[in-house]
């Protein structure tokens, strides 16, 4: 038994209730709530739900006891055993026109060290707004748009891409019914770069960075932060320069 699981428990269910008697819900409302959880259930759409309206919770929770850079959401399509790249992500034929992107920056401690060595996971979707090595996207290979990349002796790191495009989270299914037809909102999140950076001895974080100008920053299906994590437009040539700079505090700050 767990203190935590039955207090949590407890107070999700009181709180639930407290909202049925807000609104003095029916009982045909009621059952027309369970039968589009259990549509979700069905439709193996529980994890979209819960992160669409409580990751970015869990986020700023946890950034409440960071020192550092700022966490943002994870989204669903991390991939564990992405390949190491050097200086550029891997581009399909097709896309070969796309506009360019090099991401930048410099990893350093909360002690301002600059960090070398350090490994930055990063990925971002394909021109259709999909992900690599997803089943669900279409299997395309997960060397593209995804890759680790490391810092210099000075904590630099330096990849060149495509742009990603703004993201529509699955919206055919009871999730983005919901959204859309019963709420009136959207599925969109604003175009974006997953990062997640790691070193010795320093708490690793995941973040996240949007393209100045991107309608959806501050009007995000999913809450991802907004601003706080807007890349300013800056351009090298025609190549659109992505700057994110990190800085991680010591792991044993890790609570
Ligand atoms: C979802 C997809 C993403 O790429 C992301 O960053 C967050 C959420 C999703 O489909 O739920
Ligand atoms: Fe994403």
């Amino acid at each position: 038994m767990s203190e935590r699981v039955k207090e949590i428990t407890m107070d999700i269910v009181e709180a639930t209730r407290d909202v049925l008697r807000k609104h003095n819900v029916t009982f045909p409302e009621y059952r027309a709530g369970f039968m589009h959880l259990a549509k979700t259930q069905q439709a193996g759409e529980i994890p979209l739900l819960i992160d669409v309206f409580f990751n970015s919770t869990v986020v700023d929770i946890e950034n409440k006891t960071r020192k550092g850079s700022r966490a943002a959401i994870q989204g669903p399509y991390f991939v564990e055993d992405a390949p190491l790249v050097d200086g550029q992500l891997a581009i399909r034929d097709e896309d070969n026109d796309q506009p360019r992107m090099v991401m930048r920056g410099k990893v350093k401690g909360t002690d301002g060290q600059p960090v070398a060595g350090a490994v930055i996971d990063v990925w971002h979707s394909t021109p259709e707004g999909r992900y690599s090595g997803i089943a669900k996207h279409g299997e395309i290979d997960k060397k593209y748009y995804r890759g680790k990349i490391t810092t210099d002796a000075n904590g630099n790191y330096e990849c060149y891409s495509i742009l990603p495009v703004p993201y529509q989270i699955p919206n055919k299914g009871p999730t983005g019914q919901l959204l859309e037809e019963y709420m009136g909102g959207h599925s969109w999140r604003p175009a974006h770069i997953h990062y997640w950076v790691h070193a010795d001895g320093l708490r690793d974080v995941i973040s996240q960075a949007y393209f100045e100008g991107d309608q959806y920053i501050e009007n995000d299906s999913c809450n991802g932060g907004g601003s706080e994590f807007m890349v300013a437009e800056a351009y090298d040539g025609d190549v659109r320069v992505m700057e994110v700079n990190f800085e991680l505090e010591p792991a044993a700050a890790k609570m």
